[in-house]
């Protein structure tokens, strides 16, 4: 039976949505989720692929590296002549054939990547390093799986008209989705200079100064507490048994002076041993640890694949 026209329409709107929100995620093109093959061999269907990944007139500020976008049109193709095409798009192969080849060196700076989020938020646009530690020793210059994990419960749980702490903020993501999705004011922090510097430029960027403030902390160092903070979140920050200590010292003295704020964790278990330097300093310092393990939204919201368990670890005091 042929499908119905508006179902094949909306089947053709959502893979692509998919794909493009991939690309401009920058999602390694190995791992990339193409459309199926159906709807690949249409010629019709590639034209709007190239319009919406590829068309000149994508704003200059959101157009991936070119040597990443050489990677995913070397893909692509690839899998639409796989698709068993009556024909390829015209744009498609003329734009594969002039681009500059894919072995141009990695970039060394940084690039931009965009989250798309669900309707009606606008999307974010991060200016990241895509290098897993960065030059400059710090793992804060480019997004974790677990702040995508954390944004994602941000969507699910709006912290509507909260003030919001966030602590290791990294590139921003977390706060920004928060401000985004309701948040009436956020405080992004983490504890290196050249990491808040890009962090503020990000809020900048996506226009929510005006929302989401930037402020350099160092975990268990500051005794002040953010004015009548609500939430207090943190992605991939118990990576370091070092560190811990720490950050346990941090929410132990932010949940003494407010018991009342709520703490998520969005921790990535890559060594049990490590977290569970985090649950024995917390049962130490008498705060209680309720897990749970982060499971990937259906439909997706952002795209990545954890490498590690990412768990949710909502913390608060223990009773006397
Ligand atoms: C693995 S990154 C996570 C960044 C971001 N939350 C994310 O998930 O994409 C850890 C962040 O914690 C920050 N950090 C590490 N130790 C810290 C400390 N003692 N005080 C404050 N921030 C710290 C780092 O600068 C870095 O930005």
């Amino acid at each position: 039976m042929a499908t119905p026209q508006s179902t094949r329409e909306e089947e053709e709107a959502a893979a692509l949505h998919a794909l493009t929100s991939q690309y401009r995620q920058l999602v390694p093109p190995q791992t990339l989720h193409f459309p199926p093959p159906h709807l690949l061999s249409q010629e019709h269907f590639q034209d709007a692929i190239y319009h919406a990944l590829f068309s000149p007139s994508t704003s200059p500020d959101t157009i991936p590296p070119q040597r990443y976008t050489a990677r995913v049109l070397k893909a692509l193709v690839a899998e639409i002549e796989a698709s068993n095409p009556d024909e390829i798009n015209s744009s498609l192969l003329s734009l594969y054939s002039t681009f500059p080849s894919s072995s141009a060196p990695p970039p060394t700076s940084r690039v931009p990547v965009t989250y798309t989020l669900p309707a009606p938020y606008p999307s974010i646009t991060l200016h990241e390093t895509p290098s897993l530690i960065s030059g400059l020793g710090t793992t804060g210059l480019r997004t974790w799986e677990a702040a995508l994990a954390l944004s994602e419960y941000l969507l699910l749980h709006p912290p509507h008209g909260q003030r919001v702490l966030e602590l290791g903020a990294g590139t921003g993501v977390v706060a920004l989705v928060a401000a985004r999705c309701g948040a009436e004011d956020v405080l992004a922090t983490d504890g290196d200079e050249g990491v808040c510097d890009v962090l503020r430029e990000n809020v900048g960027r996506n226009g929510l100064g005006g929302r989401v403030r930037v402020e350099q902390r160092q975990w268990g160092g500051k005794r002040d507490v953010p004015e009548d903070v609500q939430l207090v979140v943190g992605a991939d920050v118990t990576y370091d048994a070092e560190a811990i200590l720490w950050l346990v010292a941090e929410l132990s003295f932010l949940l003494q002076e407010n018991r009342e704020c709520k703490v998520i964790i969005a921790a990535t278990i890559r060594n049990e041993d490590t977290f569970q330097v985090f649950r024995d300093s917390c049962a130490e310092a008498k705060l209680a640890l309720v897990e749970s393990v982060y499971t990937l939204p259906e439909p997706r919201v952002f795209w990545y694949v954890p490498r590690a368990e990412i768990r949710l670890v909502e913390v608060s005091m223990m009773e006397k």
